[in-house]
């Protein structure tokens, strides 16, 4: 899957009218049989926090809203994120998390807490939506659910009761509290975080005071019954590599089982993140490049952690990553709603691919987040639902899904501005269970296509099957309430498939994945 910078393209094409746009051509070799590594469908995860309209408005409208709804959830986005099959989903937070008391969130809902969200807005949490309501969410989409736990301002007896509550099987004060709540049997839950971001908005705390605070609140985390918890630290913020070094030293490691990373893309950093349409080229280019440096963040800290963890035991959990612009003009800023264009599909393809790449040990991801929020995948008005460019890559990309990565060579050229250039391809090939290959190529290039020849070698496929594509008029083509269906998954057919080459004409600017079987 590596692109090689050195093996240059050929250009064989010439002039279009007023530019330099040429036909370039691009070689790859794919080892079918020598897959080792499975993509692990949990880095398709996703992530909703109360922030904005996720939860609220964006999910749940409650039992008596006029939009259409199944117990309070809105029908229209439960049916399409059922349709990419969502192998988790991550709640309350963020920084939510680190300030959220479970217990306000259960029992009748007029009787219910009220509290400020003082990260975002200001607003007024009613918390309506709370535990019963997230699981059964879970449950209803058929996704496992990720719980982040608050270490920040909650106590180690806080903790360990919600776990109780949760998934305990028998008589105890917090089994009991849950049946008294309507829900006889326990919920399984697996995945559990014990804190957020807990270097900044859950608790400023330096790495050594994390590691000895995680030792004690992971403590009291059980596991009851068959329930078998996958504790996930608090990790990284991007390029905070002693942080990973401190967890991996202080923390034993039968205590964890990951430990996470959180790194957003902006289009120069955070304090100039660019607007999320209307951007010139060289901001397009900007935003993959850094999104690009998600390659290295993996490398670096799990060099780190292959010091401390050879054999691999420990995964890293990329549990927020995605996209950060400016919010859409007129929103409040402390919802962080913004657009979502073709560009930041190419940018969900590229990070996606990257994940794949390093499959020995991310084995989780949340993009951030999934409905109204960050890079999301829906986006809703009043009754109103689009799906973004974005969404269609996790639609496209579910053939991935717990498939094994195969080794993939790509000589291609690149893309770039003066000395700053990336491969302007970035791929991934993968087989599964039933023996079809995937090949997903991503061209980043906006002007031109890439004719590519690709030797699918020891594979048992004789016929293209299927293709699909996203691309639109131009790399800020995006879906807006008025016209939803601008950008979205369609069928390819520019490929064939014969001898064991597979040739694709990928347009510029497009994702495509070509399934052999
Ligand atoms: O996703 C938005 C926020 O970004 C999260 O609440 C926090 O964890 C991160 O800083």
């Amino acid at each position: 899957m590596r692109n090689n910078f050195f093996k240059a393209m050929l250009f064989s094409g010439l002039l279009l009218s007023g530019g330099l746009f040429a036909q370039q051509k691009a070689t790859a070799i794919v080892n079918a049989d020598q897959g080792k590594v499975i993509i692990d469908k949990h880095i398709y995860g996703h992530f909703a926090e109360h922030l904005g309209r996720c939860i609220y408005e964006g999910i749940w409208v409650g039992e008596n809203s006029t939009i259409p709804n199944t117990n309070g959830y809105r029908n229209d986005v439960v049916a399409a994120l059922k349709k990419i099959n969502i192998p988790n989903l991550r709640w309350p937070g963020g920084c939510f998390a680190d300030e959220y008391h479970w217990m306000d969130g259960i029992g009748p809902r007029e009787k219910r807490a009220k509290m400020i969200n003082t990260h975002w807005g200001g607003v007024v949490e009613d918390n309506s939506f709370g535990t019963h309501e997230f699981l059964n969410l879970c449950e209803l989409l058929g996704t496992e659910p990720y719980i982040c736990g608050n270490l920040g301002s909650g106590s180690v007896e806080e903790m360990s009761k919600w776990i109780e509550y949760m998934t305990f099987d028998g008589e105890s004060p917090m089994a009991n509290l849950r049946k008294q709540n309507g829900r006889e049997k326990p919920w399984k839950v697996r995945l559990f975080g014990v804190g957020n971001e807990n270097w900044g908005c859950g608790g400023n705390m330096t790495p050594e005071g994390y590691a000895e605070n995680y030792r004690r609140y992971a403590t009291y985390v059980r596991n009851y019954g068959e329930n078998r918890v996958y504790k996930i630290a608090g990790g990284a913020n991007v390029d905070d590599y002693r942080w990973t070094e401190v967890c991996m030293k202080n923390i034993p490691h039968h205590m964890m089982q990951g430990i996470s990373l959180h790194n957003y893309t902006f289009t120069e950093g955070w304090t100039s993140k660019g607007d999320a349409t209307g951007f010139n080229e060289e901001q397009y280019f900007k935003v993959l490049l850094n999104g690009n440096r998600m390659d290295e963040l993996i490398t670096r800290h799990t060099g780190i952690m292959d010091q401390y963890d050879p054999q691999k035991r420990i995964s890293l959990v990329v549990d927020e990553w995605g996209a950060w612009y400016n919010v859409e003009k007129g929103t409040n800023p402390g919802f962080l709603y913004q657009q979502n264009t073709l560009r930041d599909a190419i940018l969900a393809g590229s990070i996606l691919n990257i994940f794949h790449k390093h499959a020995d040990r991310v084995k989780i991801a949340n993009i951030a987040q999934m409905v109204n929020v960050l890079q999301a995948i829906i986006l809703t008005d009043k009754e109103k639902m689009i799906l973004t460019p974005t969404y269609y890559v996790f639609d496209m990309y579910k053939v991935h899904h717990d498939a094994t990565l195969l080794p993939m060579e790509v000589n291609t050229g690149e893309y770039g501005f003066g000395r700053r250039k990336l491969p302007n391809i970035t791929s991934t090939a993968s087989v599964d269970k039933n023996g079809a290959v995937h090949i997903s190529l991503v061209n980043i290039d906006p002007k031109n296509d890439i004719e590519v020849s690709c030797d699918v070698r020891g594979a048992k496929v004789s016929k293209m099957t299927d293709g699909q594509i996203i691309t639109g008029k131009v790399v800020d083509s995006h879906n807006t309430f008025d016209n939803p269906y601008e950008v979205q998954l369609e069928n390819f057919k520019n490929a064939k498939f014969k001898n064991g080459t597979l040739t694709v004409k990928l347009p510029a600017k497009s994702l495509v994945t070509i399934e052999l079987k």
